[in-house]
């Protein structure tokens, strides 16, 4: 059995976000969402940009959905950037008002691995100036000091990875109580 919890995967573009938070899901099956920032930023949030302001925006919003989902008994992974800690604290003391299990992933590799791996063309783009404010670039990523999980994806593989935040899940998330409850 499971309840509801949200799993935050923050970290650099191309850190492995939206790689490992896919795989998990599928392997949780039945009740696990993934709310990818990208798809978020597309598909529901088509106004906000990359200042400050809307980064927040971003992730309050994405936060605030996580939590209506965890609510309803799933467990919602989350692969947004989310890059300052202030934005992610809100995020986890909503959880923490509604009484909803919450944990940060650190999604982890230098800023070069990243660079180099450059699922989107990103940082090449960053680097031929045709693209200002990105993140780990010239724009701010304030890492946790507290994250639940701390992976660290240029030295351990996407199984290995995906083994450890199994564990996470089944330690947040197993229900205390078997079978259904009636109020
Ligand atoms: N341990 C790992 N975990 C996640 N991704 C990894 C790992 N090792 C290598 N990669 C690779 O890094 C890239 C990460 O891309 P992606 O998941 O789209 O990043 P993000 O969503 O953080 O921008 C993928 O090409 C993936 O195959
Ligand atoms: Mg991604």
């Amino acid at each position: 059995m499971r309840t509801g919890c949200t799993l935050w995967f923050t970290g650099l573009p191309s850190s492995g976000k939206s790689t490992l938070a896919t795989e998990l899901a599928a392997r949780l099956g039945h009740r696990a969402e993934v709310l990818d920032g990208d798809l978020l930023r597309k598909d529901f949030f088509p106004e906000l940009g990359f200042s400050r302001a809307d980064r927040i925006e971003n992730v309050r919003r994405a936060g605030r959905l996580a939590a209506m989902l965890a609510a309803h008994g799933v467990v919602v992974v989350v692969p947004v950037i989310a890059p300052y800690r202030s934005a992610r604290q809100w995020v986890r003391q909503l959880h923490i008002d509604a009484g909803l299990r919450y944990a940060e992933v650190w999604v982890d590799a230098p800023v070069e691995v990243c660079a180099h791996r450059d699922v989107k063309g990103l940082y090449a783009k960053a680097r031929r100036g045709e693209l200002r404010g990105l993140t780990g670039i010239d724009d701010p990523y304030e890492p946790p000091d507290a994250a639940e999980l701390h992976l660290r994806t240029d030295h351990t593989t996407v199984l290995e990875c995906l083994a450890e935040l199994r564990q996470l899940v089944d330690v947040m998330c197993a229900a205390e109580t078997a079978g259904s409850v009636w109020h």
